[in-house]
């Protein structure tokens, strides 16, 4: 309501409202390399493409002369009821973005008492971003390190920290084929930025510390190929940049040892029973996207599943998360919530994703962008955006819950 009062009454916001505006301002103030690592997507960017044409496949109904004159957008994840359907997704490297990356998010997810979901990524320590929330809900993301003891303590952090779900992200056991990335030479992590959940960790620092060889002095070990290619399969064919910068201002002990134990690629099914045993927090998986995997995720006891491709980021020439959603949705059968993402940026594409059957909707690039356009201000300005765009479709399509968004009210386009 307000939003839409200021939009009217001569108020020009500070962050444009409709997506691509908002993406070229954003291009406009960010570095070259911070906007190919936030906007790029995998080889030819073909799945971030088909996440859109699926949301637009899906064309909406309008029904009419239901009463509409109070609407509830609330809905409840895990015990906390929340005012709206929209979780912020987690998103990594943020200080490319914002000087005040990971922090300027929490507190605009904090005032909109919208959960953020802290990166294993993240610019800043989830302690940093925890004292800026308040009470106010976040969960944690994990990348399964190859150091269980590693991950161990992320989760213990994450519980101290007061984080209220845990979200495993099994779609990035290597980082996609990032073209824009590679073109500028600029691969993330590289230098040093997104490892600040590591750098923090008591354990990641004895590790480090170990690989260093410290407290001996003496010439500080060689950056092996080996550990490089063990995150970045883009390496194999470009080593060069990648070694290159590899001249950090941290302790290149860091960032090797980062490099090492980022993410594993043996994992299977069978060592989810290990993590429900290490953390009491409700654990979602992060990034299915066929209806089996979501029945072994059920198999396996998991609390929920987000349906997602990354924003297109990992698979090229992948489906459109949009499409997966249906068929997981009915695999679920309700035990567990399903949530999703993947190429939201309005609020029909919301309203599109709980139709067919989301229990909220995760949004990544719009709030990278408000970040970008007016830190934790502009990152409020597009939640809020979302939210009224949100309210306002179920107003014109007469809905008044977000019990009344049924796949009945789609058509294919
Ligand atoms: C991501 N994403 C992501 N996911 C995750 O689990 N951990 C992470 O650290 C990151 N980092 C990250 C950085 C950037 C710049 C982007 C754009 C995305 C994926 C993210 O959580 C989410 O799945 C997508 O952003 C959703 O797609 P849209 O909304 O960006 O289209």
């Amino acid at each position: 309501g307000v939003i839409y009062r200021d939009g009217v009454s001569g108020v020009r916001p500070t962050v444009p409202t409709a997506f691509p505006e908002l993406e070229r301002r954003a291009a406009r103030v960010l570095s070259a390399k911070a906007y190919a690592y936030v906007a790029g997507s995998a080889g030819l960017e073909s799945t971030a493409d088909a996440n859109r044409r699926a949301l637009d496949r899906h064309h909406i109904v309008p029904r009419m002369l239901r009463d509409v004159s109070a609407r509830d957008l609330s809905v409840e994840l895990f015990g906390r009821r929340l005012a709206s359907p929209l979780l912020l997704a987690p998103i990594g490297v943020l200080e490319l973005v914002h000087p005040e990356a990971d922090v300027a998010v929490a507190r605009a997810a904090a005032a909109e008492g919208v959960p953020y979901i802290l990166s294993t990524q993240a610019s800043r320590p989830m302690e940093q971003c925890a004292a800026a929330m308040g009470d106010a809900p976040r969960w944690f993301q994990l990348y399964w390190s190859k150091s269980e003891e590693l991950v161990a303590s992320f989760l213990a952090r994450a519980e101290a920290a007061g984080c209220e779900a845990l979200v495993v992200t099994l779609d990035t056991t290597v980082l996609g084929w990032r073209a824009r990335d590679l073109d500028l030479g600029s691969l993330p992590f590289s230098q040093g930025q997104g490892i600040a959940q590591y750098t923090s960790d008591p354990v990641f620092r004895r590790l480090a510390a170990e690989r260093a060889g410290q407290p001996k002095t003496g010439p500080k070990p060689k950056v092996t190929p080996a550990a490089v290619r063990s995150l970045f399969s883009i390496a194999r064919t470009h080593p060069g940049p990648m070694l290159r910068n590899l001249r950090s201002p941290l302790p290149r002990a860091a960032v090797e040892t980062f490099l090492d134990i980022f993410s594993r690629q043996d994992l299977t099914w069978g060592d989810l029973a290990r993590l429900r045993s290490m953390t009491r927090l409700p654990i979602l998986l992060k990034g299915l996207q066929h209806a089996d995997d979501a029945r072994r995720a059920l198999a396996a006891g998991v609390d929920g599943v987000i349906v997602s491709n990354h924003g297109g980021r990992q698979v090229d020439g992948a489906t459109g998360s949009l499409d997966a959603l249906p068929g997981i949705v009915e695999a679920v059968g309700g035990r567990v919530p399903v949530l999703f993402d993947s190429g939201v940026r309005g609020g029909a594409d919301v309203f599109k994703a709980l139709a067919l059957g989301a229990r909220a909707v995760c949004v990544g690039r719009p709030y990278c962008y408000g970040l970008a356009l007016a830190g934790a201000d502009g990152v409020r300005q597009v939640i809020q955006n979302l939210r009224a765009e949100l309210d306002l479709t179920m107003a014109l399509t007469g809905c008044a819950s977000l019990a009344d968004l049924t796949p009945d009210l789609l058509a294919p386009a």
